[in-house]
């Protein structure tokens, strides 16, 4: 590592955005389209990161590409829709965190950067991360957050001074809540001279632990609103919680304190009831009798049938949910449809998947895209989140 900066440290005005993971969680949902851009309130996830980086003053985003990196760059372009500017740098293969940030090094200014995991949404305070960064001096400042079980994340502990005095990835042993990795951090350029080109390095396991051996890691330690967006639950609930501006976004600010967006191009039926909070998309056509919401978004042109129910539920753009059916709980994934009576009851249907007319499926189930169920073939049913069973 090469001597202190000289000149005194400022906030950083660019990031890197790590976008070369699979997804392989989040499947059916991520089949056909790249978790990051997943739309989520018909706007591509890491859309919410921009926004929030905008906000912050940060005016260039470099994309860290690898997996489906055509179709990311295909929604997200060169940033003008988000406010800023945004550059992409593709693996061939990939290099894991440190190799995929090393990897944007030709495509970052000088001086130092955020760095954005792109599954996580959140509304962090960046100004006082970056602050808190500027002040303490260290090469990193890592933003934490607490959860209850730290297995699945990077496990952090803080001296007094909040210094990080170890970093745990994947802990297998750990019980109870504690710090972890919220997946966004600042870092000093100098700190790219650790990570070995050409081959697969983990920020996480080969360079986060050594900082923090050498006393120049730090935490930022934010009690508010975090969550990563690895599997359906979590999916569903990150469209839960920007409805009731749970977290900060710019669709709360579109809905108002009504909590409800009607687009004014959707049809709903005077003889229909929308509850908020609800989000109904473009053309969006709502039969008599329909009952949406609470915690409903229908994208652009979804068809509600008559009598229908959709609630807490995801319905991605071009759904049809037919007459009388039920539908809580679920993700319907671009173009699915639901036959009439059908009942679904936490199911997630992927791209296209067509459900026929009186099926009842429950439970989580996952449906993969190019499935298409006949009318009256499965009776699936279970009690979920304390709700009765037949
Ligand atoms: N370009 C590129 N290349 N991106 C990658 C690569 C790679 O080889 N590997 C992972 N990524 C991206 C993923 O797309 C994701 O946005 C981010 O890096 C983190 O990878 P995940 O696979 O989602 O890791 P995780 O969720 O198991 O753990 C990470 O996030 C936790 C917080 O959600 C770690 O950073 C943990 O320490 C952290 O607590
Ligand atoms: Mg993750």
């Amino acid at each position: 590592m090469t001597a202190a900066v000289a000149v005194p440290r400022s906030s950083p005005t660019q990031a890197v955005i790590l976008v070369g993971g699979e997804g392989t969680r989040l499947r059916p949902i991520t089949s056909r389209v790249p978790k990051p851009v997943a739309p989520v309130v018909e706007r591509p996830f890491v859309s919410y990161i921009l926004d929030n980086l905008a906000r912050h003053g940060v005016s260039r985003a470099v994309f860290s590409t690898g997996f489906l990196a055509e179709a990311i760059e295909a929604e997200i372009g060169d940033g003008s829709r988000f406010g800023l500017e945004v550059a992409y740098a593709v693996e061939d293969e990939p290099l894991g965190t440190a190799g995929a940030i090393a990897n944007c090094e030709s495509k970052l200014r000088a001086g130092n950067f955020f760095v954005f995991n792109g599954d996580v949404l959140s509304d962090v305070d960046l100004s006082a991360l970056a602050a808190l960064h500027v002040a303490k001096g260290g090469m990193g400042t890592i933003f934490l957050t607490p959860v209850e079980d730290p297995r699945r994340y990077g496990l952090v502990e803080l001296d007094d001074e909040g210094r990080v005095s170890s970093f745990l990835e994947k802990p297998s042993d750990h019980e109870g809540t504690a710090l972890i990795n919220a997946g966004v951090y600042v870092l000093e350029p100098e700190v790219l001279e650790m990570v070995p080109r050409g081959k697969l390095f983990s920020i996480e396991r080969g360079v986060f632990p050594r900082l923090a051996q050498a006393g120049s890691l730090y935490g930022y330690v934010d009690h508010g609103y975090w969550r990563d967006i690895g599997t359906p639950d979590s999916y569903l609930q990150a469209h839960f919680d920007i409805l009731e501006s749970t977290v900060y976004t710019a669709v709360a600010e579109e809905m108002g304190s009504q909590y409800l967006y009607v687009d004014e191009t959707a049809q709903v039926d005077p003889g229909a009831r929308v509850v908020p909070p609800c989000y109904i998309g473009a053309r969006v056509r709502i039969a008599a009798g329909a009952r949406v919401g609470p915690l409903a978004v229908l994208g652009a042109g979804v068809v509600v049938g008559e009598g229908a129910t959709v609630l807490e539920t995801v319905a991605q753009a071009g759904v049809v949910i037919g007459a009388h059916a039920q539908v809580e709980g679920s993700v319907l994934v671009r173009d699915a449809s639901v036959g009439a009576g059908t009942q679904l009851v936490g199911a997630v249907l992927g791209e296209g998947v067509s459900v026929g007319a009186g099926n009842r499926l429950a439970g989580g189930i996952c449906v993969y895209p190019g499935t298409s169920l006949p009318d009256n073939s499965i009776q699936f049913y279970e009690q979920l989140r304390g709700r009765e069973g037949p």
